[in-house]
């Protein structure tokens, strides 16, 4: 079991560099499936989701390297077994290996998909989509068995624009016969930079990145390279902590683009904030206004950042409302924020949240990957101690937290028990 103890009200000066998004990455690996030719990934960040990934590949017969941030991966003598549960149940983005291995081997078999737990998160778009191009699906106790005479492209409308289905058909769909178009597709910048690998591999994908995917089915892929792109969330949730501890604090290499919705609400809230080209300077003003966050799909203010901008809010003068649109349950760190001292009531996906409060180290549990963030910033901004048990969920999503922030100026300490 792996803790965080912090020492909080530490002023921050310096800079953080961003890695590679983790939510890019765990799709372009098993994307590579695809291809029996070699893969370049460079900007790798070393984050646990990407070793389990690598642990994947590997049992599927993968010859892989990870070294200074690139990752090499040879799949000539990928062998399509099982994804045992052991890996699969514990990382969400497994789901994309149903894609890429029904793709090119038309056979696939795995457990049910993991990760964090924030609400149902079905994946019936994911079945439903690959069953209208062909596919036949068993669903088991355990997990799923499926095969494919070879995917048809068709045209597939989503309810609701997921990112990880509009990936996975968009991966099916590139050694299919005939021509895909996916309507309603998710814009996160994440797809572009998967479609954009694939276009390397020689896919034909037009419209990644608008609400319109178009992938014309290729008989094979050959090599493929892609520089993973920085990772907007781990931006944002820097430039959330410095703008309630920072002194010019730098944050670098960052797509600003990709953050204009966290960056238009920290101005409204009154932080100093200055964009030059990939870095963005941020200073913590003397107060803070309260401002409304409405989490949504991109290019809307990300659900990944409500839990970290909500410990934002608890420092605001005043009321904020604060709404998860996408997700059930991402509101479960709410609890330990007021044993810290917060002033939040929480009705099912909204929370009223008064300000200003403050907050004290406490011993509180990060009960996801982002609820840890949240509580990671709720400590460095406390009076005193914290400690956060079940770190390993922040872990899977931020690299090399504890060194970036100390060097900054924080006092954190990583402790395995
Ligand atoms: N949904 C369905 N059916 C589906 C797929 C999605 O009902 O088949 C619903 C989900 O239940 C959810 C909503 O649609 O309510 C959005 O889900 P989406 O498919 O967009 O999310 P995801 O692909 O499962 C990815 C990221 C998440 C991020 C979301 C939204 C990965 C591995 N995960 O999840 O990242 O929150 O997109 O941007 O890429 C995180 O990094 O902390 C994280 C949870």
């Amino acid at each position: 079991m792996k803790k965080l103890v912090i020492e909080g009200k530490r002023d921050l000066k310096g800079e953080v560099h961003i890695s590679g998004a983790k939510n890019s990455v765990v799709a372009l690996i098993p994307a590579t499936i695809l291809t029996r030719g070699k893969c370049i990934i460079r900007n790798v960040p070393d984050i646990s989701d990407v070793r389990m990934l690598i642990s994947m590949m590997r049992e599927l017969g993968s010859v892989v390297t990870f070294e200074n941030e690139i990752l090499t991966i040879d799949n000539s003598n990928v062998n399509p077994t099982c994804i045992s549960e052991e890996y699969a149940s514990k990382i969400r983005a497994s789901y994309y290996f149903m894609g890429s291995l029904l793709g090119r081997y038309h056979h696939a078999e795995m457990s049910f998909p993991g990760g964090c737990v924030i609400g149902s998160r079905p994946i019936d778009f994911h079945i439903n989509s690959f069953k209208k191009m062909g596919a036949k699906i068993e669903e088991k106790f355990d997990g799923f068995i499926m095969n494919v005479d070879g995917f048809k492209g068709i045209d597939i409308f989503f309810d609701f624009p997921s990112v990880g289905a509009t990936v996975n058909v968009m991966i099916a769909a590139v050694l299919a016969k005939g021509t895909t178009r996916i309507v309603n597709a998710a814009r996160e910048p994440e797809i572009e930079n998967v479609a954009d690998f694939l276009i390397s591999m020689g896919a034909k994908i037009t419209g990644a990145g608008s609400g319109t995917i178009i992938i014309e089915g290729v008989e094979n892929l050959g090599d493929g390279e892609i520089d993973v792109i920085p990772d907007r969330i781990e931006a944002g949730t820097y430039l959330i902590i410095g703008s309630l501890l920072g002194t010019d604090f730098k944050v670098t290499g960052v797509i600003e683009e990709h953050i204009t919705s966290l960056i238009s609400k920290l101005k409204d809230a009154g932080v100093s904030i200055d964009v030059n080209g990939s870095t963005i300077k941020v200073s913590k003003p003397d107060r803070l206004k309260p401002v409304n966050i409405k989490t949504t799909v991109y290019p809307g203010f990300p659900t990944d950042l409500g839990q970290p901008m909500s410990t934002f809010l608890t420092q605001c003068e005043g009321e904020s409302l604060f709404e998860e649109t996408i997700y059930e349950n991402r509101l479960r760190h709410i609890p330990h924020l007021n044993n810290m001292g917060a002033d939040i009531k929480a009705f099912d996906k909204t929370a009223i949240i008064k300000g200003k409060t403050d907050l004290v180290g406490r011993k509180v549990k990060a009960t996801d990957l982002r609820a840890g963030a949240s509580m990671l910033v709720a400590g460095m901004i406390a009076d005193g101690t914290t400690t956060i048990y079940n770190i390993e969920h922040l872990l899977r999503g931020y690299e090399r937290i504890v060194s970036k922030l100390n060097n900054v100026g924080a006092n954190i300490k990583l402790i395995d028990e």
